[in-house]
């Protein structure tokens, strides 16, 4: 399990906080997304929990452990993802996973079998110098997991993927999931949150603003709404109402004639604007 308790950061030591007071825990074997604007905090967080910035003030426990007190062996136990791809244009896709993998002290899988998993096959005796922006992205996932680690931090994973090597990322990282890895997700993208995480918070200003499942998210802030799909004429439209207003629903369905009526949930995107006031894509 990772603890974080109530961290703030000031990048430049004039009372400036980039993050204040957040806390979140993770269990083993779930995913936690973290999920907020450009500027909210997000890489800041991932950059204490990982120990790239130095903790200011608060805590962060691993297995009940301080940061400050982990040497190598968490060392060999972390896979990072960054915003910015971490691999070495001169190597190729598979030097660059052997060279990593070579770095640690615990068995890592095998190279091929990983650049297979995140389509990059074919391109494994290519230099990543030549690989397009979303190769480098899966060639970055790919090291994270070379080392099978127990905390797994993945920024943004699937930007810019095309739906079916998203798809299959999507999947890879279930995979982490279920041999029992912690999962620290950054994320604008509210449907991969929504599709592979156990827990979310949202992040806005350097402060977290919600947090929970991504359905009781829905049942606490997000309005029930039923869609009614009616014949006019020759064509067939839709109507949205709000389960509040169940007079215009009851009205609207005398007066139509419907052919099928479903409820429809709030999105998580449409929960953040709620809660925050903010898009989440701005
Ligand atoms: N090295 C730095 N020095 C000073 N300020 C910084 C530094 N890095 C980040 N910040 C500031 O801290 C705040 C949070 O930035 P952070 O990179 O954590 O955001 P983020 O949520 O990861 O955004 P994005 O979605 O764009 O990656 C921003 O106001 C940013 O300008
Ligand atoms: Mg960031």
């Amino acid at each position: 399990m990772i603890s974080v308790k109530n961290i703030y950061h000031d990048y430049e030591g004039r009372g400036n906080f980039a993050v204040s007071d957040v806390s979140f825990s993770i269990e083993k074997g779930r995913i936690f997304g973290f999920l907020g604007p450009s500027g909210a905090g997000k890489s800041t967080v991932q950059n204490i929990m990982t120990g790239l910035l130095s903790l200011q003030r608060g805590e962060v426990l691993y297995d009940g452990q301080p940061i400050q007190s982990l040497k190598t062996k968490f060392f060999n136990q972390i896979g990072v993802s960054f915003e910015q791809p971490n691999v070495y244009a001169k190597l190729t896709g598979l030097e660059n996973l052997k060279y990593f993998a070579a770095l640690f002290s615990v068995p890592t899988r095998d190279p091929m079998e990983l650049l297979d998993r995140v389509g990059l096959r074919e391109a494994a005796n290519k230099k990543a110098n030549d690989y397009s922006k979303g190769m480098r992205q899966r060639l970055t996932l790919a090291r994270a997991l070379i080392n099978s680690p127990r905390y797994l931090f993945l920024d943004e994973p699937t930007n810019g993927l095309d739906p079916s090597t998203a798809a299959s990322v999507r999947e890879l990282i279930r995979e982490e999931r279920d041999r029992g890895a912690e999962v620290f997700l950054t994320t604008h993208n509210m449907e991969l949150a929504d599709s592979l995480c156990d827990a979310v918070a949202f992040i806005n200003e350097g402060k977290i603003s919600a947090m929970d499942s991504p359905d009781a998210l829905k049942l606490r802030y997000g309005k029930r709404r039923v869609a009614v799909l009616f014949r006019e004429g020759e064509q067939e439209k839709t109507e949205t109402f709000e389960l509040d207003d169940r007079q215009a629903l009851a009205d609207f369905l005398l007066r139509v004639d419907p052919i099928k009526v479903h409820s429809q949930e709030a999105t998580l995107e449409e929960i953040f604007l709620r809660v925050t006031g903010k898009e989440l894509t701005a």
